[in-house]
């Protein structure tokens, strides 16, 4: 079974969340409504809140869930998620978010492609895919540094938008497009 193992690039650290990172992802990333404006969670309101996410986090390693926190010079500053809702399928869908004084420094597109390559080195999935909402040109940019492909446009109503139907771009990249 794949596990959030701790994964090193050349700027990062990624591991599992811990209980004790709560006030930190508030402040840094959680709470903020520029870091979730095209995510499909409202930001946090107070501390109890994303505690309550990270712990559930916590509960599900046990069972094989990849939610890895993003760290640098061990200050939380984002997460890295991959939804693997149909293992037997043999795919799943990373979402991720970073604290915003951290954006446009590359590290996502590190985080990305370290994860990227790990899934493809533990699982015998096909692909890994993405979804971006088509104003987050930041995140399709990643992507594609990342060597993530346009697959299809979907269009979906948003619940956080009241039901605003919204143009997502979904993006992948196959076992046979990384070298591993
Ligand atoms: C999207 C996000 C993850 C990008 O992370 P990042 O670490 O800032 O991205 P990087 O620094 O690795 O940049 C990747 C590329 O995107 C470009 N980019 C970043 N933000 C951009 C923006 N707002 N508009 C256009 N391009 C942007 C960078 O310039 C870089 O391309 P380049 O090397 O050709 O110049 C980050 O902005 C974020 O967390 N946003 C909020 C959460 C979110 O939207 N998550 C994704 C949901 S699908």
């Amino acid at each position: 079974m794949i596990r959030t193992f701790p994964i090193q690039t050349s700027n990062l650290h990624l591991r599992q969340f811990v209980v004790a990172d709560a006030e930190r992802a508030y402040e840094n990333w959680m709470s903020d409504p520029d870091v979730t404006e095209f995510a499909t969670w409202n930001p946090h309101r107070s501390v109890e809140e994303s505690e309550a996410i990270i712990k559930e986090w916590v509960q599900l390693y046990e069972y094989g869930s990849l939610d890895w926190c993003i760290t640098l010079k061990q200050e939380p500053i984002g997460s890295i998620t991959a939804v693997q809702d149909f293992p037997e399928k043999r795919y799943c869908e990373l979402g991720y978010c970073l604290s915003k004084d951290q954006w446009g420094k590359g590290y996502m597109t590190e985080a990305v492609r370290a994860v990227t390559s790990y899934i493809f080195r533990s699982t015998d999935y096909l692909w890994v895919q993405a979804r971006c909402d088509s104003e987050n040109h930041g995140s399709r940019r990643c992507l594609e540094k990342c060597n993530y492909r346009h697959v299809a446009d979907i269009e979906l109503p948003c619940e956080k938008r009241k039901g605003e139907i919204r143009r997502y771009h979904m993006m992948r990249i196959d076992r046979g497009d990384v070298i591993l």
